[in-house]
């Protein structure tokens, strides 16, 4: 697990974009695994802004989101479908129907996952998967508790993490979803490489955890550290609470360029 420790959260994104648009230079099909809500933003805004300056084209790529609220209408604006599709898909020239993500409204929730991982494994599965981590650890929506081994299904949300998310919700805790359909850990844990990002002190227990605590279905993110390939890219606040951060510092400085990410 590589740990690189930035100025700001404009700057972890530039590098988690800087990391796609280099997958896209050598693989313009590849497949990218996609998260919602705040951390990736300045991924997103810096790959639109490279997209916009020609730098960029997303035309032969495929995109898989990591979960979604069930039950809420198709037209709220808070699906994750809706979401991931505002943030970043209709800002570049990414084919509407090549980003897929989990059904909330399927009929039959099992067989809906169960065709989620076949469509995944299809299209020859995740070259780089974004993630943010949530105050509880969790990873998609793998919370607490989460198998290590678990793959695309249905979870009960925590009450930490509606609390966490009642901000898209009007700030109303009971706005926010019970349920949701998540990418598994098991899932999760097959893309090739993994850019997680995080930012703000509320993280920096969470990414503490992650990359230095015990692997344990507690702390959900932390199966990452039996993954080969995993950059997480902070802020100085979310890596407030590591404890080898002069490591890691000293680690990326010293790395030389043709190793990239
Ligand atoms: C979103 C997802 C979640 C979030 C996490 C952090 O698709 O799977 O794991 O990444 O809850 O959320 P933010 O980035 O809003 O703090």
């Amino acid at each position: 697990m590589e740990i690189v420790i930035c100025p700001d959260a404009v700057e972890a994104g530039k590098l988690g974009a800087a990391a796609i648009v280099a997958l896209l230079k050598r693989k313009p099909d590849a497949v990218l695994g996609l998260a919602t809500g705040s951390s990736p933003l300045h991924i997103y805004d810096e790959l639109a802004a490279r997209y916009e300056a020609g730098e960029v084209s997303f035309a032969q790529a495929k995109g898989f989101s990591l979960d979604e609220y069930v039950g809420l209408p198709a037209d709220h604006p808070e699906t994750y479908h809706n979401v991931i599709r505002k943030d970043f898909v209709h800002r570049v020239d990414f084919d509407d129907s090549a980003v897929r993500g989990p059904d909330g409204l399927a009929a039959d929730i099992p067989a809906f996952c169960a065709s989620y991982e076949a469509a995944i494994a299809e299209a020859g599965g995740v070259d780089l998967q974004i993630l943010g981590i949530g105050t509880v650890g969790h990873i998609g929506f793998n919370e607490p508790g989460s198998s290590l081994a678990s793959r695309t299904r249905i979870k009960t949300l925590t009450k930490q993490t509606r609390v966490d998310n009642a901000r898209f919700f009007d700030n109303d805790v009971s706005k926010v979803p019970t349920h949701c359909i998540t990418q598994g850990l098991g899932t999760i844990m097959a893309a090739r490489h993994i850019v997680l990002v995080a930012s703000g002190t509320n993280k920096a227990e969470a990414v503490h955890q992650l990359a230095e605590g015990a692997v344990s279905a507690m702390w959900p993110g932390t199966v990452l550290q039996h993954h080969p390939h995993v950059t997480v890219l902070l802020d100085e606040a979310a890596a407030s609470r590591l404890q080898l951060t002069g490591y890691y510092r000293e680690t990326y400085a010293s790395k030389p360029d043709w190793q990239g990410l």
